[in-house]
């Protein structure tokens, strides 16, 4: 299996790529709903949640490479966990940073995400390691709820948005990061609140091109059989499958919970 860890039902924005792409791999997608939201978490608790996700995903299910599907757990965590096993762990922060360079010609690039992961400036390292180039960000607390509300096209949405967004406008930015996985279903908010230049970068595609290289690589492909889909949540499945199923557009039919 393939597994995912997550907060909460943001990842799915990733896996739902990885379905599409990949539709013979089965997969576990572990969320941790009853500690979820991260983003306004310390480094410290994030990266011990982390963990904890990380080791019951590995103690409890045959996985043979792990996506850190979330931003901030990639931001907090991905340098440790690598390091924990020898299956492939990959993050989602490479991506974005490599598809915004491909992007920007200005070299002005803004990033959004939560509270957690821009004050820890990753992005900005990150970019700046590979490239002369100027990183803007933003966090968008506001924008996590909405998504999960299902107000992708709210009049409110386009509000809230375009205030966030108004200072990386202002910086001239002509690249936008989706720095998190909560963000491409306001995709209409967001393209609204930016000009027609700006390209905006959602590094779901590239990440599941990455599982499938790193699967190709090492021969761990699954064979052409049925692939089937396991949830694992630490809090109220029931919302997680009733938000979750927008994100991932099909349905979810195991959704097991454990305690966190
Ligand atoms: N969607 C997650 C991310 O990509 C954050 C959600 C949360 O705050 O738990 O960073």
């Amino acid at each position: 299996m393939i597994g995912l860890v997550d907060s909460g039902v943001g990842g799915l924005t990733i896996q739902r790529e990885i379905l599409d792409l990949l539709p013979n791999e089965s997969t576990v997608y572990f969320a941790d709903t009853g500690r979820a939201p991260y983003g306004s978490k310390s480094e410290k608790t994030i990266l011990r949640y982390a963990k904890e996700c990380f080791q019951f995903l590995l103690k409890n299910y045959p996985v043979k490479l792990v996506v850190l599907a979330c931003h901030t757990v990639s931001a907090f965590a991905y340098e440790q966990l690598k390091d924990e096993v020898e299956i492939p762990v990959l993050e989602i922060i490479g991506p974005s940073v490599n598809l915004a360079l491909r992007e920007t010609r200005s070299g002005r690039i803004g990033v959004i995400g939560t509270e957690s992961l821009i004050n820890s400036g990753v992005y900005q390292k990150r970019l700046k390691e590979k490239s002369d180039v100027e990183v803007f960000s933003q966090s968008c607390p506001l924008l996590m709820p909405l998504s999960e509300e299902g107000w992708f096209r709210e009049a409110e949405t386009y509000t809230i948005t375009r205030k966030y967004i108004a200072p990386l406008v202002d910086e001239e930015i002509d690249t936008l990061i989706l720095g998190c996985t909560h963000y491409p279903p306001l995709i209409d908010a967001l393209r609204a609140a930016l000009p027609d230049y700006v390209k905006i970068v959602n590094p779901a595609a590239a990440v599941a091109e990455d599982v499938a290289r790193m699967l190709q690589e090492r021969s761990l492909q699954a064979p052409g059989v049925q692939a089937s889909h396991l949830y694992v949540v630490t809090d109220n499945p029931e919302r997680f499958k009733r938000v979750g199923e927008r994100y991932l557009g099909r349905s979810m039919y195991y959704v097991r919970l454990v305690s966190s």
